[in-house]
């Protein structure tokens, strides 16, 4: 894989250039061509949780943008089957490999046997990388909310302990995603708390920053809840779009900073993937500036969304000329 610059860098894998669709814009086959085709410096499928029929995801109306600043969505991992995956992840990987971009796998899952599953399904396929998504606030059943992974030391453990026991002798990299925290005094000791965690699993080397904002509410300019689905209870759902970006952005200065703090990191040297509010060129800008030299890439979601993949390329056009 070719790289005109040369120091975006993606667990040992040259990018073209940082920007890339992050979880959540590609599912099947069908949607890997396009991301394949597209601006995207990578191919991410998923998040996926593997299931016998597959996951319908919740009813009703699961996303709402504004497209401009805030989007709402409570989706809850749609996906096909196993099989589905089974069948087509190797050919996946070679449709992404096809384009000389890497084929990430992105994973999530209700508890460690479901991330052992699929992370022995995309060794199998040969992904390139693997992103655990310990940071998903979407998932809903019988109309209460599943604990978000990253968010407690134990369930993170024991999702970690068992990625690292399905990864077996594979080499395959592990990029953990995390959900934001609002408060102050609880984010501080919940960055802390992962990164002081992933230190005693060396298969983690990159961290992507930052899922959706957990449960806001929003209302539409007609007055109808900006999340309606029968499945979830007061109209929540994560958020993402512009207005995320600050946050976004004191996720990555201060893992930039556990980072670059940090001397146990001599054998263990990890890498930020930047997501939140991305929708210009100047984002892109400023998710790398902040990171001071650990940002490898910078995501796109709500935009992808709302304007299809296209976004991408104008993106990385404002992108190319402010740099
Ligand atoms: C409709 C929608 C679906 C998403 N689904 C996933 C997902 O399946 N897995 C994942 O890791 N992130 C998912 N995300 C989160 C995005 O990848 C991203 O981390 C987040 O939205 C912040 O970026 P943004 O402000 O550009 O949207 C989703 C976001 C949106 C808007």
């Amino acid at each position: 894989m070719t790289s005109s610059f040369p120091h975006y860098v993606y667990c040992g894998f040259p990018l073209e250039h940082p920007i890339f669709a992050s979880g959540g814009c590609a599912q099947t086959l069908e949607d890997v061509r396009v991301l394949a085709r597209s601006t995207s410096s990578m191919v991410e499928v998923g998040s996926v949780i593997l299931s016998k029929s597959g996951r319908p995801g919740n009813a009703g109306q699961t996303y709402w943008s504004d497209q401009r600043t805030i989007s709402f969505n409570v989706r809850n991992i749609p996906c096909p089957s196993e099989d589905y995956y089974r069948q087509n992840l190797h050919e996946m990987v070679e449709m992404a490999h096809r384009f000389r971009k890497i084929l990430v796998w992105n994973i999530a899952g209700q508890n460690p046997v479901d991330f052992a599953c699929a992370v022995r399904l995309g060794v199998q396929s040969g992904v390139d990388v693997i992103v655990v998504n310990a940071g998903c606030t979407n998932l809903w059943s019988d109309h209460k909310q599943k604990p978000t992974i990253s968010h407690n030391s134990i369930s993170l453990s024991a999702v970690l302990m068992a990625v690292q026991d399905a990864l077996s002798s594979s080499r395959t990299p592990i990029d953990l995603k995390i959900s934001p925290v609002e408060n102050i005094q609880q984010r501080e000791k919940n960055a802390q708390m992962i990164f002081n965690l992933v230190l005693r699993f060396p298969c983690v080397k990159l961290f992507t920053l930052i899922n959706t904002i957990p449960n806001k509410v929003g209302f539409d300019e007609r007055g109808f809840p900006c999340i309606n689905s029968s499945d979830v209870p007061g109209g929540f759902g994560g958020m993402g779009g512009a207005i995320t970006k600050p946050l976004g952005m004191w996720y990555v200065v201060r893992f930039a900073s556990l980072i670059s703090q940090n001397s146990a990191l001599a054998q263990h040297v990890f890498t930020i993937r930047a997501c939140g509010g991305v929708t210009c060129g100047k984002d892109v800008v400023d998710y790398l500036r902040a990171g001071r030299g650990h940002v490898c890439a910078v995501g796109v979601g709500t935009t992808v969304h709302d304007y299809g993949v296209r976004a991408l390329s104008d993106i990385l056009e404002e992108f190319t000329s402010s740099s």
